[in-house]
């Protein structure tokens, strides 16, 4: 099973997202490949939002090495799983997504929330965001161990 977090920036949510379903599995001992990715072009290459990395230290999670892509078409057939972070995001999925691609596309939250942008906020929108992050991961991480 191969899973990618998707978000805007891939520097805020889907960092956080992909280290703490990553931890998850390894702790369930699920054999699952997590990546994540953004939509956006804007932050190719960075290392995710300090804000978050701080956030998500204080939980135990080392995000520190991660490093911001864009989704491409290869990511449609590479990953069975495709999880957006809010609608936004799953909208432009549905719009990059080839005809012939197999991937599942839908919201990472299972009761299909959005998981709030909190680029434009603080260290609480940060907390927040992750809060319902592990929130999803968990539930995830339960349907998929069953
Ligand atoms: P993310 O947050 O999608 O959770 O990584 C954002 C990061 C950067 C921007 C927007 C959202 N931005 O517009 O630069």
């Amino acid at each position: 099973m191969r899973i990618l977090c998707i978000c805007l920036g891939n520097i805020c949510r889907s960092p956080m997202a992909e280290g703490a379903l990553r931890r998850m599995a390894e702790q369930t001992g699920l054999a699952i490949e997590v990546d994540s990715a953004g939509t956006g072009a804007y932050h190719i290459g960075n290392p995710p939002d300090p804000r978050g990395l701080e956030v998500a230290a204080a939980r135990g999670y080392d995000n520190t090495t991660q490093r911001a892509r864009q989704v491409e078409t290869a990511d449609f057939q590479t990953f069975d799983l495709l999880l957006a972070m809010d609608a936004s995001n799953l909208a432009t999925l549905r719009r990059l997504c080839p005809q012939n691609a197999e991937a599942e596309l839908r919201l990472f939250h299972p009761d299909g929330l959005d998981i709030p942008d909190p680029y434009y906020g603080d260290i609480p929108d940060y907390e927040h965001a992750l809060d319902m992050v592990e929130e999803s991961a968990r539930a995830l991480i339960a349907t998929l161990s069953r």
